[in-house]
């Protein structure tokens, strides 16, 4: 492998780690919301679960990042796990959104990767990492999953989230799906974890079209824009 490659391996490891810490913050922010609405426990244990596996899965992601590249260029940059969405929500709403965009799709669309990531990873270290990061992950994609069913039995139609479609998935596609000048779209050793660009497109769209959006949809969130949004992006055309 060239130097090169071995410090952009790391670097993605990196950045999974930082990912990882605003994860944590985010599930803090949730579990304390969900407390706040009185959701029932199972969901708020769920939900601080969540917060403890992610802390875990950052320092599992430096330990694997440290064997390829020792600086961490993402150290300074702050994890805030921001709220997402518009602030034009009432609390409830803005819950199940940010349950939605961040668990429901986000955790969905990453175990899917994951678990490509995991089946042609041979490198020891990478592969035990990347199974004990799916194990949870697809546990977070569940808690989404069962707070909108929650939701939609306890509190309402789930629909105002289907004009928010587009906002929410612009939001979970990172620069190495979207960019040709991304340095997966011209190297790539999916042994160590790191998948060419084409793959990792091909991965989110398999999992947008057979889990997301028809979960989405059998919820009652409409997903025409979403489909509308996807046939528009240029990155999405080049793997049709
Ligand atoms: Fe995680
Ligand atoms: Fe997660």
């Amino acid at each position: 492998m060239t130097e090169t490659g071995h410090a952009e391996v790391g670097r993605e490891w990196w950045f999974r780690a930082w990912a990882e810490r605003d994860s944590a913050r985010r599930f803090a922010r949730l579990h304390e919301a969900m407390v706040a609405q009185a959701v029932p426990e199972p969901l708020c244990d769920a939900c601080a679960k969540a917060r403890a596996d992610e802390d875990r899965h950052a320092a599992l992601c430096a330990d694997v990042a440290r064997r390829f590249r020792r600086d961490d260029p993402y150290a300074d940059i702050p994890a805030p796990g921001d709220a997402l969405g518009s602030g034009q929500l009432e609390p409830d709403q803005r819950l199940l959104y940010e349950m939605v965009a961040f668990c429901a799709v986000t955790e969905s669309l990453n175990a899917s990767l994951l678990l490509t990531v995991f089946d042609a990873a041979r490198e020891p270290g990478v592969r035990e990492a990347t199974q004990a990061l799916l194990r949870d992950e697809v546990t977070h994609a569940q808690l989404g999953w069962a707070y909108l069913a929650y939701h939609v039995q306890e509190r309402g139609s789930p629909a105002f989230l289907g004009p928010r479609l587009e906002r929410i998935l612009e939001a979970t596609v990172s620069e190495s799906l979207v960019s040709p000048e991304a340095f997966c779209a011209h190297w790539s050793d999916p042994a160590l974890g790191y998948l060419p660009r084409s793959e990792r497109v091909r991965v989110f769209l398999r999992g947008l079209r057979t889990v997301v959006l028809p979960g989405l949809a059998w919820h009652g969130i409409a997903t025409g824009d979403a489909d509308r949004w996807l046939s528009s992006r240029p990155w999405a055309q080049e793997a049709a």
